[in-house]
């Protein structure tokens, strides 16, 4: 239940797909319970959001009122049901919580809907150096895991874990623009914890 913005996603968002105004067009994949929103609407973007839970869409249409039609509940690996194509569309650790084959479909319904030029910034997918990929089993593809009992991802379902090659492969038929690898190893408690997460900007050409 994340409320406040993600610093990862202002700065990557800032920096290279910054909003220009009312006219520009922006879809949030899965914006959860909605943490990123102000800081969109802050920027007098033209936002719209899908996310899979009707329960938090409801809460977000309540909390935004002048906004209500932008949130839209429904599977983005399905369908993308917006009119018009977009500026920018952002993920913060929405399609990795889905398998291979369902991210791939994402991406390329997104990529249709994109401008020419347009950018896909993808914030904290998870990677392959993450420690908690120990704790899921393999489930639907070898890159997808699930069942964690416990650590950050226990009871959540699905995971997707990329390695550099993978994620590649993944945005392969967008130019990718900017690749960070980030990690965070803590040291107290000493549990060899290690967070690692991608984040990227994908254009369109
Ligand atoms: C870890 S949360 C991230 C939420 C938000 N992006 C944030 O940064 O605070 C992942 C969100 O993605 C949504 N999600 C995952 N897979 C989805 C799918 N296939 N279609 C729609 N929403 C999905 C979940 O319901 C959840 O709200």
């Amino acid at each position: 239940m994340s409320i406040w913005p993600w610093s990862d996603l202002v700065s990557m968002v800032m920096r290279y797909a910054r909003p220009a105004g009312p006219t520009y067009r922006i879809l949030e994949l899965g914006c959860g319970a909605g943490a990123n929103v102000p800081f969109f609407l802050s920027q007098q973007a033209d936002y719209y959001a899908i996310e899979g839970s009707a329960y938090m869409v409801a809460r977000l249409k309540e909390r935004y009122p002048q906004v209500a039609e932008r949130f839209v509940a429904g599977d983005f690996t399905a369908d993308l049901p917006f009119p018009g194509s977009f500026d920018l569309i952002v993920d913060r650790s929405s399609l990795t919580h889905n398998c291979t084959k369902s991210i791939q479909h994402c991406l390329k319904l997104a990529r249709d809907k994109l401008k020419p030029g347009g950018a896909f910034v993808g914030i904290d997918w998870f990677s392959s150096k993450n420690s908690e990929m120990r704790y899921g089993e393999i489930a639907d593809d070898e890159h997808t895991r699930s069942n964690f009992q416990q650590g950050q991802f226990a009871h959540v379902g699905k995971v997707h874990f990329s390695d550099e090659s993978h994620l590649r492969f993944l945005l392969s038929d967008f130019n990718l623009e900017v690749l960070e690898h980030k990690t965070v190893e803590r040291l107290e408690p000493a549990d060899n914890s290690r967070f690692a997460t991608w984040n990227f900007v994908a254009r369109k050409s």
